[in-house]
């Protein structure tokens, strides 16, 4: 084992979370097996499990790096996302990229996906049946992807990640877990919040330092 996994290890332990590098090791835990990326982008891009098929322009599947130790996970495309086929395209996603090179990480770290695949009409919130319908995609792309760390952004991507309905301001700062696998799950603000809220920016960029660190 190397230096930098073992104090990895060690950091991650004295924070409760020291499972990742079994999980690592260990076969996917989905009752179906992973496809690959190819195949899983293929399926999605002709899903039509809710009626959200009917009014996308184009299914947004993920954008980043196939090898990323970090997913960062947001809540559903928006109009440019739509538009463009790629997730947080739009002004959103410009303050987040910003946000990443800001502590110091770049696109080669991370992958990015949503929790849901189409836009939602009027980017109204996700409803139920098409988190449930979608759920299965956003696992399999987690499945292959075996990130060291998840980052839930915003309100609608932790709740649906963890299953609670805590508020974003007390999930911030603790380290949970994300299904079977226990992958380390962190929780931040979303971006579009911080562009309509620009004061918690600086608490963003807490957040942000702390998952550069863990990564390191
Ligand atoms: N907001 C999201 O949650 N996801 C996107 O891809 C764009 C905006």
């Amino acid at each position: 084992m190397s230096e930098s996994v073992v104090q990895q290890r060690h950091y991650l332990k004295a924070m409760g979370i020291d499972l990742w590098l079994e999980r690592r090791e260990a076969q996917p835990s989905t009752g179906s097996s992973p496809k690959d990326w190819q195949n899983l982008e293929q399926t999605v891009s002709a899903c039509q499990r809710c009626e959200l098929h009917l009014c996308r322009k184009q299914t947004v599947f993920g954008r980043g790096t196939q090898q990323a130790r970090l997913m960062l996970i947001g809540e559903a495309p928006g109009a440019e996302e739509d538009r463009q086929g790629l997730p947080f395209v739009g002004r959103a996603g410009q303050l987040l990229d910003k946000i990443i090179m800001g502590v110091g990480l770049s696109m080669e770290d991370i992958y990015i996906a949503n929790i849901l695949k189409c836009r939602p009409p009027n980017n109204r919130d996700p409803n139920a049946a098409e988190v449930a319908q979608c759920k299965d995609y956003l696992q399999q792309q987690v499945d292959l992807l075996q990130p060291q760390l998840i980052l839930a952004l915003g309100r609608i991507a932790a709740h649906n990640l963890l299953n609670v309905t805590t508020s974003l301001s007390r999930l911030r700062g603790s380290a949970y877990v994300f299904g079977q696998t226990k992958i380390p799950l962190w929780v931040s603000y979303h971006p579009a919040y911080l562009l309509r809220n620009p004061a918690d920016k600086a608490r963003a960029y807490e957040d942000w330092l702390k998952i550069a660190q863990l990564l390191k």
